[in-house]
């Protein structure tokens, strides 16, 4: 096991009405006037955004707003909020939504301290200081919530792109399981997959060391496929979505990666199809997970083989550790394609052509893999393996 530190100060406030405490939360952090940031519409349409305006006006906050965060959130819009918080004097921002939002969030809170332009801190650039935010948690998918990283993407260049700084951990993250009960079954899929794929890519380590990890890192695996196919039959069911839930912020809060090395080819992959094709970010994992294990699993079969044996039951096959490997990614595909997800580039229409310049850009930071190194004529084949 490696040496690691480990703070996640997000305090979780989770369960039925917990939306409705916002103001006083805020309140007793004694934050005055707060951006109130949020998506394309939902939470007006679901009576969201009047309970979280009455709950703040009861408990004197007052509020700013912009709305429209996309997802797969865009700088453009970040840079409308910046601007916005530092007319409005706002001392927090509440995202209210999932990924995109909070992640937008926290671009904002960097951007408004600050006097140069906030893409610097997704090139090279750290914050010395920022607006804190809090979120209320409308879809089980990302992560965000208590994790440290903000993805966004640069339109100027087509640049999908993350950042991480443990100053950009939420102060409370407000989760309500009944939030997501209006969730649409596509995002809903593509949230699963997302919070396995988080935990995959710590999974999937070159350190051997860590079995208390290992079995964690199991049990939110198993949790997530045994409640999955519920929250897509019955979307009202409060236990497995609490399930999923909970799950997510467990997946990407640091936790089940400590002392481990972790992977992200996959996900550093399937930025640049969303970057690319502006593909839903849980769909690129579907097809990009499978295909990264067919090009890798030869470098560690015991451990894919582990994988497969422990997680999804695939029978440990100890003359040829190999077969397991093998039905596992064929059982994997299944999965994935049970929820309604694409398993293959050609089926989200992605052209061949790209793959060079998408591998490019993916090991534009340095040679992704940390298994083995990948350069880019190993992520050319590995998006060839996904078409
Ligand atoms: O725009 P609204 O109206 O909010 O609708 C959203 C959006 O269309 C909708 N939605 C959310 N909650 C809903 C709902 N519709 C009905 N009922 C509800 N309760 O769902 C759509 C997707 O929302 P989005 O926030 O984009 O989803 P997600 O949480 O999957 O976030 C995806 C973004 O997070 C990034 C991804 O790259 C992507 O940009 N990630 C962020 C990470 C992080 N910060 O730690 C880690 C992840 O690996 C990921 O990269
Ligand atoms: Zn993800």
């Amino acid at each position: 096991m490696r040496n690691f530190e480990f703070l996640s100060p997000t305090k979780i406030i989770f369960g039925k009405n917990t939306h409705e405490q916002v103001g006083e939360v805020i309140r007793s952090y004694g934050y005055k006037k707060v951006l109130i940031h949020y998506g394309k519409g939902h939470i007006k349409r679901t009576g969201l955004y009047d309970n979280i305006v009455e709950s703040l006006g009861q408990a004197g906050i007052q509020t700013a707003e912009l709305g429209g965060v996309q997802p797969n959130p865009v700088l453009s819009t970040v840079r409308k909020g910046i601007e916005l918080g530092r007319k409005e004097n706002v001392d927090f921002i509440l995202a209210v939504g999932g990924g995109s939002v909070i992640d937008s969030s926290k671009a904002i809170g960097m951007g408004i301290p600050y006097k140069g332009d906030v893409w610097d801190f997704y090139t090279d650039k750290t914050p010395a200081k920022t607006v804190p935010i809090g979120v209320i948690l409308t879809i089980a998918a990302a992560g965000s919530e208590t994790s440290k990283n903000t993805v966004i993407t640069n339109e100027d260049g087509l640049i999908k792109r993350g950042a991480a700084f443990e100053c950009n951990r939420p102060v409370f993250a407000i989760m309500n399981p009944e939030l997501t009960y209006t969730l649409p079954p596509y995002q809903t899929a593509c949230g699963v997959v997302d919070i396995m794929a988080h935990v995959m890519e710590r999974y999937f380590s070159a350190e051997r060391n860590v079995e208390l990890t290992d079995r964690l890192c199991e049990g939110v695996l198993k949790t997530c496929i045994s409640n999955a196919q519920t929250v897509m039959n019955e979307p009202e069911n409060y236990n497995a979505r609490a399930e999923i839930m909970f799950a997510g912020s467990l997946a990407h809060n640091g936790y089940l990666g400590l002392g481990r090395t972790e992977e992200w080819v996959s996900h550093r992959m399937g930025h640049e199809i969303t970057a690319f094709y502006g593909a839903t970010h849980g769909e690129t994992l579907s097809v990009m997970f499978p295909a990264w294990m067919k090009y890798i699993y030869k470098h560690d079969t015991a451990l894919f083989a582990k994988f497969f044996n422990r997680v999804f039951d695939v029978e440990y096959d100890f003359f040829e550790p190999e077969n397991t490997v093998l039905r596992g990614i064929a059982k994997l595909e299944s999965f994935y394609t049970s929820l309604g997800l694409k398993v293959r580039l050609r089926d989200l229409n992605v052209d061949e052509n790209q793959f060079s310049e998408m591998a490019k850009k993916a090991n534009a930071r340095g040679k992704l893999g940390n298994i083995v190194k990948l350069d880019d004529d190993d992520l050319v084949r590995i998006y060839e393996i996904a078409y």
